[in-house]
């Protein structure tokens, strides 16, 4: 698909003031979703955004699970419609989850982890790393083999990281030349002390979710702390789990089912509170998730002159969630993001950049080599599409640098990521031209109805076809 942004922010389906909201949380829908397949009893997850990375981990855990298996693969495949099957259902609440705040419902009658099977088929995470990590983590543990496959992009993406702890605690894991395909085969497993030396949140959670099975204490100490989902899931269904600082341990531990609803993404959301940024429309967003490890691009955005309020109304399994209001975006500044306050925007930074390129003076994004190695090259392919729309920027060694010139306009391809995609079509709002985004299909992979979520907030948007 490829769309035209035009500059300004007069488009017709403006809701000025409406209070709007995003589809649930990828990074969290991932592990409730893997918690409820591996629960004692019956779980029900509310608003999991239909996001292809979220339908590839309700697809894999399909395949290794039986009573759950009928439910899981009816969401993985056909999100948007009412199903049900094999005792465990799923109820559409909302065809358009991505303006309602509850959106459907998943019912998951789960046996436990020693009820995972041996799945009969490879297991496809699709683009998801997410996916492919956790649930690395996940089959460490069962006594059967398994075999996670995913698309072209994943297959490039460094498996060795999650491979390496997990062999440690005593299973087979065999990667190819450090990448996709993995071949695991389970098996007991031995608590281990593991000092990570990245921060990553996806190896972090693999080897929690292996020490949920380990005999022993399972440790884990990162160089920064990265975002905390999988530590809070495990304290809400009362997992014997400690964690502050650094480092996080959890001990052996087989919980029950729940009910919870996904808050809103708000790395999702950072989208559409930046395109407000540009286009000066008042936005709230509401039900979204608020949890602390997610919030640093608030941070990066008042120093650049974005003012933004937050208020958390509630929680769920240990997830606060509420509301953010963009409150006034005056002339934009640049600003340096440190590599200590990288993890807590590490999603945030493609569109901070188009942020920054349309700002006034330099901004730096320091020691950020992990963008190398996300969805695409982020940190080369960032400053590549800037400069093609005309601004200024450069990756040098780790660090990108985006001097604060404005955008001209032209066109652009997402390069199959999904946060390329938004970002440069959030970056059409600012530019003195119109821009166009190839390939802006990547967005469904977090975002379904992204785009129509952006002319909500008044960006003029056309798809082309
Ligand atoms: C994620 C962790 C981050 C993030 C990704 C989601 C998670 O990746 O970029 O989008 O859900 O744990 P890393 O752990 O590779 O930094």
């Amino acid at each position: 698909m490829r769309i035209r942004v035009t500059p300004g922010g007069d488009g017709e389906d403006r809701v000025d003031g409406v209070p709007i909201h995003v589809p649930g949380d990828k990074s969290i829908a991932h592990r409730w979703l893997i918690l409820a397949a591996t629960a004692k009893g019956r779980s029900r997850l509310v608003g999991l955004p239909p996001a292809l990375d979220v339908r590839s981990t309700a697809g894999c855990l399909s395949r290794v699970t039986l009573k759950a298996r009928p439910a899981l693969d009816l969401w993985a495949r056909n999100a948007s419609s009412g199903v049900e099957g094999g005792g465990s259902t799923w109820n559409e609440t909302s065809r358009d989850v991505s303006t309602h705040p509850s959106g459907a419902a998943l019912e998951v009658e789960g046996e436990g982890r020693e009820g995972l099977v041996e799945p009969s088929t490879d297991l496809d995470c699709g683009n998801s790393g997410t996916s492919m990590r956790l649930l690395v983590g996940l089959l460490s543990s069962g006594g059967f083999r398994s075999r996670l496959v995913g698309d072209p992009s994943l297959s490039l993406r460094p498996m060795e990281r999650v491979a390496v702890p997990l062999r440690e605690m005593g299973a087979a894991v065999n990667t190819h030349d450090g990448h996709a395909p993995i071949d695991v085969s389970g098996g007991p497993l031995r608590g281990i002390e593991y000092r990570l030396d990245i921060p990553t949140a996806q190896v972090k959670s693999a080897v929690l979710f292996a020490g949920l099975a380990a005999d022993g204490t399972t440790a884990v100490t990162e160089p920064m702390a990265t975002r905390d989902h999988t530590e809070r899931a495990f304290e809400a269904l009362g997992a014997p789990v400690r964690w502050g600082g650094t480092t996080v341990s959890v001990s052996r531990f087989q919980h029950e089912g729940f009910s919870a609803t996904t808050p809103g993404d708000v790395s999702s959301a950072a989208f559409l509170i930046a395109a407000a940024a540009l286009t000066g429309v008042e936005l709230t967003i509401e039900d979204v998730g608020l949890n602390p490890s997610r919030l640093g691009f608030l941070d990066v955005l008042g120093r650049m002159g974005v003012v933004t309020e937050i208020t958390v109304t509630g929680s769920q399994l240990g997830e606060p969630l509420g509301v953010i209001r963009v409150r006034a975006a005056g002339t934009l500044r640049g600003t340096t993001i440190p590599d200590a306050e990288l993890p807590r925007v590490i999603d945030e930074v493609p569109v901070l950049a188009m942020l920054a390129a349309c700002a006034s003076g330099e901004t730096w994004f320091l020691g950020a080599a992990e963008l190398r190695l996300k969805e695409s090259d982020r940190l080369g392919l960032l400053a590549e599409g800037i400069r093609t729309l005309g601004g200024h920027a450069a990756a040098e060694a780790d660090d990108l640098v985006i001097a604060g010139v404005g955008l001209r306009g032209g066109a652009v391809s997402s390069h199959g990521d999904h946060r390329l995609a938004m970002a440069f079509a959030v970056a059409g709002a600012g530019a003195a031209g119109p821009c166009e985004v190839d390939g802006m299909e990547a967005a469904e992979v977090s975002y379904p109805g992204f785009v129509g979520a952006l002319r909500s907030v008044g960006v003029r948007a056309e798809v082309l076809g």
